[in-house]
Order: structure tokens, then sequence, then C-alpha cells
């Protein structure tokens, strides 16, 4: 008798256990879908955010490099750059653009054989159509996407090949006395860039280079996203500022 009263005791106890589990499940199932809906709620209407500075140059007339870190052709990014350019040009200036992600460039593999041979790298990849558009320039303009909350990687590798201009026994300086910073990114907080900014911030401190400007660009994600949108008009203003 008391077996029978145990059993069907753990009978309720297994229905209760199995609707507790239920209801768990159900409750993590319905959490997930809120969740995944408010994520793509946030990444795909959120509004463009345009933040931007500019300090006053010169007027004088320069050679300004603009070197962009994606590799979609007509992306966000490289439209930032192309309006920044327009800008430039119609300014007067000089202006070249490296696309760091269409032309494949290594890392810097810190072998210190810079110099060696009259070049300022070893290593013969698309460094060579870089560096001496990079010797020109008095103005460097970092147009990338965000990344992981960072340079894109391809931009990235570009920036570390600078290394032979700045060690010890170089051959040659480079002429660079401003920058400009141009980024996109599918985050709509301002704050996501905040990594890329303190980099080039420390960038611009190590080199002496003059800030001129920085404009992030919140909430662009898609081919196209950043077409017709008043960031591109920023960015070509900035040009005709530089
Ligand atoms: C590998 C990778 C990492 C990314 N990381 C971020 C990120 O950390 N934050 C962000 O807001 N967007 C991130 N994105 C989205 C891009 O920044 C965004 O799509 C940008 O508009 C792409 O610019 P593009 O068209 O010039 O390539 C990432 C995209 C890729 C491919």
């Amino acid at each position: 008798m008391q077996d029978e009263q145990n059993s069907a005791l753990d009978t309720v106890k297994d229905k209760k256990i199995s609707r507790r589990g239920l209801f768990s499940f159900a409750g993590a199932f319905l959490l997930a879908v809120a969740g995944c809906a408010s994520y793509k709620y946030f990444s795909s209407t959120s509004t463009i955010h345009v933040e931007s500075c500019v300090t006053a140059g010169s007027g004088i007339m320069k050679n300004i490099l603009i070197l962009t870190g994606s590799s979609r052709h007509n992306g966000n990014s490289f439209l930032l750059a192309e309006a920044f350019k327009q800008g430039a040009v119609k300014a007067g200036h000089t202006v070249n653009t490296f696309h760091s992600g269409m032309t494949p460039m290594s890392a810097c593999l810190h072998c210190d054989s810079c110099w060696t041979d009259g070049k300022p790298c070893v290593v013969a990849d698309s460094f060579d159509t870089f560096y001496p558009l990079l010797e020109q320039a008095d103005m460097l303009v970092f147009c990338s996407p965000l990344y992981w909350y960072n340079f894109s990687g391809h931009i990235k590798c570009a920036m570390d090949r600078m290394y032979p201009y700045f060690r010890e026994n170089r051959l040659r300086d480079l002429k660079v006395k401003e920058a400009m910073l141009l980024m996109c990114g599918e985050s709509m907080f301002p704050r996501s860039f905040a990594g890329a900014a303190e980099a080039y911030r420390q960038m611009l401190g190590l080199n002496h280079w003059k800030d001129r400007g920085r404009l992030f660009v919140t909430g662009v994600h898609e081919f196209g996203d950043i077409k017709g949108h008043k960031a591109l008009s920023v960015a070509e203003q900035m040009g005709c500022d530089a």
C-alpha cells in the first residue's frame, strides 16, 4: 500500500517536474525569440547617426592619400572615401587613394629587414604600390569600416607596413603632417568606435600629426546603406576643408 502511494507520488512529482521543465523551455525559447527580434530591430532599423569634427586647415594645397580598408567596391566606406575625394579635388588638392582591402597586403613580419635592399620593406606585395603614394603624401586619411570595434584587418596591415618609416636607421622620412579618420559601422552607438578613435589619437601623438577631423557613421551595414545620406555630404565638405 505504502509502495503504491510512493509510486503514485513519484508519478505526480514527475508530472510536476516535466511541466516545470516544459515551462522553463518555453520561457527560454520565448526569451531567445524576443532577443533575436530586438537584435534584428536594432541592427536593421537603426537610424544613421553622424558624428564629425573638423579643425581648420592652412589653405595650402597638399597631396592627400586616402587609405581605405574595405574589400567592397562601392561599399559604405568606399563611398565615404569617394565623397571626401570629390570635395578635396574640388578644393584643388592632389588626391590619391589606396584600397588596402582590394589589393592584398601581408601583415608586417617584424623581420627587421627594412631598408636592407634600399626599399622600405623586403616583402614584395601591394606595399610596392602603396609606399610611393605614402612618400608623396602631406596628409593621410584613414577610411575604414568598423570590424570588431576597431580598424579592419586590411587597413591595419597597411598601417603596420608603415613601420620602416618609424624605426631607427631609416633611409627616408614621411612628409605627413596631418591626418583624418573616416569610419562607418553597423552599430547604432557612436561609442562602438571608441577603440579605433583612441588608436588613431595615440598614432597622432606619436607621429606629431595634426588631427584634421574625424567622422563616424553609425547604422550602415548593407551595400548602399549610406547612399543619399548626409554622411556623404559631410565627408565631401571635410574634403573641401582639407
Ligand atoms: C568582420 C566584420 C566585423 C564587423 N564588426 C563590426 C563591429 O564590431 N561593429 C559594427 O558596428 N559593425 C561591424 N561590422 C559591420 C561593418 O562595419 C559594416 O557593414 C560597414 O558598413 C561595412 O562597410 P563597407 O561597406 O565599407 O565594407 C563588421 C563587419 C565585418 C565583415
